[in-house]
């Protein structure tokens, strides 16, 4: 099959029912360490199945044999000195694969796919904060997703302190144990990025309860149900 063939089986770039050719949904909850996502993630999909829609989860990196290999090499402190880049290039492997394997034919049968992180991960933790040239990782995540695109992309944000104080009783791997300069730098550039964006990216406020948040969450979920 051609690249175009492919393109034009999969998913099609607009918003909304408007020439889809694939009838699931794609979304993507994203944001700083400690923002709640992973709790938002798993909220989420239990609000879509009571609802009886077919729904994946998924998390990055991983999701795949490989990628759940290229998560323990990026997870493991021994591997301490990959710079920035050779990070950049194992997360957009791993997307690669998850995307090719799983979300593309899961999107095409009709499923609701829910990833916790996703291109903006990348974006922010590699480029902005890492220091890798942001256009380059736009470029890798391009060719990494092939055309799939979130129907819906929440970054759930919560100020540096707090996310640091969320993570504070558990044990850092090793992206997490950067430093806390590091992560101030990551929650802005997200919070940068997600205002910018021009409603591509949707903001949500990650401090509160997890119902709280939750609500906050589910109004734009609803807007995509059938
Ligand atoms: P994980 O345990 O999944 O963290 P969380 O529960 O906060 O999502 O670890 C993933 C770590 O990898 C996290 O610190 C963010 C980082 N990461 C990147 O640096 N770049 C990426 O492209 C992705 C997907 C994750």
């Amino acid at each position: 099959m051609s690249r175009a063939q492919r393109k034009s089986s999969g998913r099609p770039a607009a918003r909304g029912n408007g020439g889809r050719t694939a009838p699931g949904r794609f979304i993507v909850l994203d944001g700083p360490d400690g923002a709640g996502k992973t709790t938002q993630a798993r909220r989420l999909a239990e609000g879509l199945k009571r609802r009886g829609l077919r729904t994946v989860c998924l998390r990055e990196p991983g999701g795949t044999a490989a990628g759940e290999a290229i998560r323990g090499i990026l997870l493991a402190h021994r591997h301490a000195r990959l710079t920035a880049a050779a990070e950049a290039f194992l997360f957009e492997a791993a997307r690669a694969q998850l995307v090719a394997e799983v979300i593309r034919p899961a999107l095409a049968r009709g499923a609701w796919v829910l990833c916790d992180r996703f291109t903006l991960s990348t974006l922010v933790y590699q480029g902005y904060a890492g220091g890798v040239d942001p256009r380059a990782i736009e470029r890798l995540s391009a060719l990494a997703t092939d055309g799939v695109r979130p129907d819906l992309y929440l970054v759930v944000w919560v100020p540096p302190e707090v996310g640091v104080e969320r993570r504070a009783d558990r044990a850092g791997d090793r992206m997490e144990s950067k430093g806390s300069r590091f992560l101030r730098d990551v929650a802005s550039a997200y919070r940068r990025v997600a205002l910018r964006s021009r409603g591509r990216l949707r903001l949500v406020d990650g401090r509160g309860s997890v119902d709280e948040v939750h609500a906050r969450i589910w109004k734009h979920v609803e807007r995509l149900l059938p």
